[in-house]
């Protein structure tokens, strides 16, 4: 069997440990010969690095390993770049959170004004990774995870539609696995339908392999309990907010009983309820860097000091094996169904050829051939059209450096009230990522 040569773009991520050991795990189905950290952070990168190259030494001395911020070395000679970075790290993340709430706004990493502030950075540090590997490795893939993933795809699309880059996001396979739960199946033996956006979207069917339909046992289970099941279902989403936003699907599926939604549909649907329950003083990044940041880099720092990753705190992040599943699809030509942010070019038949959509896609060799979900509704449709359309904004914004075209953006998303609010909140994100965005005028 062929054996791959991995980039890790975003080295330093909190991530990158849960998914190197998951990656461990999985060579038997993708196998490796080289894994690479890359990360504009040195120092940061270096505390993960040190401790997966004592990890990697003990549990797979086969498999070259090595970390740089070098561009040139990170991406010659590769065929896959694992992609998540976070332009500002998680001290912009707490700013893209708390100044919206100032204004009595949604704070959200990829939601409302705080994923429009993320996406702005976001956009120039996924440009420059794209051209750093169709550089150094053209025929590389690129499996982004980054986020805000819709605007991140969007500017893809429009700057370098050519580039073999895939954008993928986990929370509709992680909802997957808990709707197994609910039906006591398992995620590998159910099959679906979904229409939306990143972030913003719905599952019409959710069968078994022979066909039976499941929606209506789910949505009983939803209507009572959202999508809160008993199990642990993974690591990342326990923590008490996460919790809460599993609850509120309850909420979600009341107004729109049709189908399933996705959680992050109640930061456009409940933004009154969302602001209320918030607290502008310690937000999801205080969570996260009190949380799993903490968590992950002292486990490193121990095995650093030990000399060894025996009795580590590393946890696998085995819910992240579609990662794996999306590059063997592309290595193997496995025709694996999965859900992709992809052109919709018709996939949504009363939609925009030209917006990037969330839905599922057959991925092979060529890349992704996204499968027709059909009509929508009228409810969903216009929801999706005035968040696709800031999501346009917001990149033309970026090309243009268009002050109005961002304040139109903000104005226009269904998390601020008015054009005023909007222009107050932009003001202060303008000043806070002066270091970040292209100059506006
Ligand atoms: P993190 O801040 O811990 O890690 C991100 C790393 O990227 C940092 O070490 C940072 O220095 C690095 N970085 C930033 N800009 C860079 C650039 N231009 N070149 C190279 N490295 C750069 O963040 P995290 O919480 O671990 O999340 C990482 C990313 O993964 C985020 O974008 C997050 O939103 C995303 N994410 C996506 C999904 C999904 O479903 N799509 C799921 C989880 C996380
Ligand atoms: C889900 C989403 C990601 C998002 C993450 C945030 O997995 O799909 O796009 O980045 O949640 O998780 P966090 O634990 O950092 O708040
Ligand atoms: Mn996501």
């Amino acid at each position: 069997m062929k054996k791959f040569s991995v980039v890790i773009a975003g080295g330093g991520s909190t991530f990158t440990p849960g998914i190197v050991m998951m990656m461990l795990e999985n060579r038997d189905r993708f196998p490796m010969r080289e894994l690479v950290l890359y990360d504009n952070d040195k120092e940061r990168q270096a505390v993960l690095g040190e401790a997966l190259s004592i990890l990697i030494k003990e549990q797979a001395p086969e498999l070259k390993f090595s970390y740089t911020t070098n561009p040139e070395v990170a991406f010659t000679n590769r065929d896959f770049c694992m992609a998540h970075i976070r332009a500002g790290q998680y001290n912009m993340r707490e700013k893209d959170e708390k100044i919206p709430l100032r204004h009595g706004v949604i704070g959200q990493e990829t939601c409302g004004p705080g994923g429009i502030a993320y996406g702005m950075r976001s956009i120039t540090g996924m440009l420059e990774i794209i051209d750093y590997m169709e550089k150094y490795s053209p025929n590389c893939w690129m499996l982004n995870y980054s986020n805000p993933a819709a605007i991140v795809a969007e500017a893809c699309r429009v700057l370098r539609p050519n580039a073999k880059v895939l954008n993928i996001c986990d929370m509709p396979v992680g909802t997957l696995r808990r709707m197994s739960q609910i039906i006591n199946k398992q995620p590998q033996d159910l099959e679906v339908r979904y229409f939306g956006l990143n972030h913003f979207g719905w599952w019409t069917s959710v069968k078994d392999k022979e066909g039976h339909e499941y929606l209506d046992e789910i949505k009983d289970y939803v209507a009572e309990n959202g999508y809160l099941t008993q199990v642990e279902v993974d690591t990342q989403h326990m923590d008490p907010s996460w919790q809460e936003t599993h609850k509120k699907a309850k909420d979600l599926l009341a107004i729109n009983p049709r189908y399933l939604p996705n959680t992050y549909l109640k930061y456009y649907l409940y933004p009154d309820y969302e602001v209320a329950h918030s607290n502008p003083d310690f937000t999801r990044a205080n969570e996260v860097m009190e949380g799993r940041e903490k968590q992950v880099f002292t486990a490193a720092r121990e095995i650093i000091e030990k000399g060894t990753a025996e009795n580590s705190n590393f946890h696998i992040d085995s819910h992240a094996s579609f990662i794996v599943d999306l590059a063997r699809a592309i290595a193997f030509n496995t025709h694996e169904r999965m859900l992709m942010i992809v052109e919709n070019n018709g996939a949504i038949a009363n939609f925009p050829d030209d917006a990037m959509v969330e839905v599922p896609c057959i991925v092979g060799s060529d890349g992704v051939e996204p499968l027709a979900q059909g009509k929508i509704p009228n409810f969903e449709q216009a929801l999706m059209y005035q968040q696709v359309t800031v999501e346009k904004l917001v990149v033309e914004a970026y090309i243009e450096g268009s002050y109005q075209k961002l304040w139109q953006a903000l104005t226009l998303s269904k998390t601020i009230p008015s054009a005023k609010v909007a222009k107050d909140v932009l003001d202060d994100l303008i000043e806070a990522n002066k270091d970040y965005w292209p100059e506006l005028s």
